[in-house]
């Protein structure tokens, strides 16, 4: 195989630069060649600069340090309350828009500093690492599943029974939520993560308020139960920082945060899971070490991240007028940071379409940086670098059934079925 293809299996030539204007590229972007491949309109977009101005108000950022410099600019900030109410003045009738608004991810200083530092008070390193040898055993217990459903030679979806189960078994252990409840928490983080992708789409909004609704009386119950005992797990360490000070977390932010928990780990995390297959197939040498070479599903999983992050893009809103990398950004533009083009800017990674874990000094921005940078990037990590050697070494002759679907949008980046034969 050439070492310039995708993940998609396109060689260099199909990826060749288009010429585009900058607003082309954009809309391309969205439309659905862009979106099952937009690493070619990255560079379209790249030849115009590494920052780039579409139309007044809005840019792009797509070199590395173009996007890492804006991320970390405070005065460059994430979508709150005041920015919903600008675009959707209805937003609050709906409550897993006000779930959101509630999370970390939607709050600005000085709240989010505060809000960030109370979870991440109960979501240690230290908690994380706590559950390696669990992360280990529902691998294994997922991996006996893979193999009986499989077992007659039947194609099995490596997305719907491995990729999206691993993620919720791992958040429900962390958080302390009974196994029994996991498949109906993964059909409301569904729900959920859907109304993320248009948040004035109504037919989307409508389970999403009823997942929300539904998930906030769950953990409204679990939180009365934990109250008072030793807080075992991340809820009753929340719930133990929350009815020390309700005024540092109140319900409805401790609510918010816990539903963010839940839904920005799910997909992001089956995403990478099965790219990280799908790309062990293409590269059959890279799946041997993953099998055979203790430690290398560290470097893997990196380049995995960088070659295909999950959630390719985020934004900023900028506050006052700021200056990136010797470009002026004007007050009130919103910055789309792509950070999947971040990742393939050759100035950092050079050869950037080639996928090569051995690659030094990887840091991709996948996680994103500065403030809001990733609260489970351990996690994910660490689940992937358990998984991929462990489901390489059970199934040597484990191979692809079909082609993957890919999931039909541009942010999220992901399969939603792969078939596999488990051999
Ligand atoms: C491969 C998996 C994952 C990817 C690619 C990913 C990606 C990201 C990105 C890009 C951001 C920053 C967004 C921005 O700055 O606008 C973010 C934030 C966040 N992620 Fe993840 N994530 C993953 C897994 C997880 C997991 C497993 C959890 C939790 C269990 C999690 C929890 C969070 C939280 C709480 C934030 C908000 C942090 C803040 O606003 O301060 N993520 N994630």
């Amino acid at each position: 195989m050439s070492d310039r293809r995708d993940s998609d299996g396109r060689d260099e030539e199909t990826m060749a630069e288009h010429v585009m204007r900058p607003d082309e590229a954009i809309a391309a972007l969205v439309a659905p060649e862009g979106r099952r491949d937009p690493y070619p309109i990255y560079e379209a977009i790249r030849a115009h600069g590494d920052l780039v101005k579409i139309k007044p108000g809005l840019m792009v950022a797509v070199g590395y340090a173009q996007c890492s410099q804006a991320l970390r600019e405070t005065r460059l900030r994430v979508q709150d309350a005041k920015s919903y109410d600008a675009v959707f003045p209805g937003w609050r009738a709906h409550s897993s828009l006000r779930g959101y608004a509630d999370s970390m991810l939607y709050r600005n200083p000085p709240d989010h500093a505060r809000l960030r530092r109370l979870v991440s008070g109960a979501f240690t390193p230290a908690r994380v690492q706590a559950i390696r040898p669990a992360v280990e055993r529902m691998t294994d217990r997922l991996l006996d599943r893979l193999a009986d459903l499989g077992a007659d030679g039947t194609p099995v979806d490596f997305i719907a029974e491995f990729a999206s189960r691993l993620p919720i078994a791992v958040i429900s252990e962390l958080l302390g939520v009974p196994e029994e409840h996991q498949a109906w928490f993964r059909a409301v983080a569904e729900d959920l993560t859907l109304a993320l992708e248009g948040i004035t789409n109504e037919s989307r909004l409508d389970p999403a308020d009823k997942a929300m609704d539904d998930l906030s009386a769950y953990f409204t119950e679990l939180i009365a139960h934990r109250r008072g005992r030793p807080p075992e797990d991340l809820i009753g360490a929340l719930v133990q920082t929350h009815d020390a000070d309700g005024d540092r977390l109140g319900h409805d932010e401790l609510i918010g945060n816990l539903m963010l928990l839940l839904t920005a780990g799910f997909e992001t995390t089956s995403f990478l899971l099965g790219h990280a297959l799908l790309l062990a197939f293409q590269h059959p040498a890279q799946a041997v070490r993953l099998r055979t070479e203790p430690g290398f599903a560290t470097d893997y999983v990196e380049e995995v991240l960088r070659f295909e992050p999950p959630v390719q893009a985020t934004s900023r809103w900028a506050e006052t007028e700021v200056e990136l990398g010797g470009t002026t950004v004007p007050s009130g533009t919103k910055v789309v940071v792509i950070l999947a083009a971040g990742n393939r800017d050759p100035v950092r990674f050079p050869q950037p379409h080639r996928f090569d874990p051995d690659r030094p000094d990887i840091q991709p921005l996948s996680f994103g940086a500065g403030a809001h940078f990733c609260l489970g990037a351990p996690l994910s990590r660490m689940e992937a670098r358990i998984a991929m050697p462990r489901l390489l070494r059970r199934f040597p002759k484990l191979a692809a059934a079909a082609a993957p679907v890919r999931r039909d949008t541009w942010v999220g980046r992901g399969l939603d079925t792969f078939p596999v034969v488990v051999g």
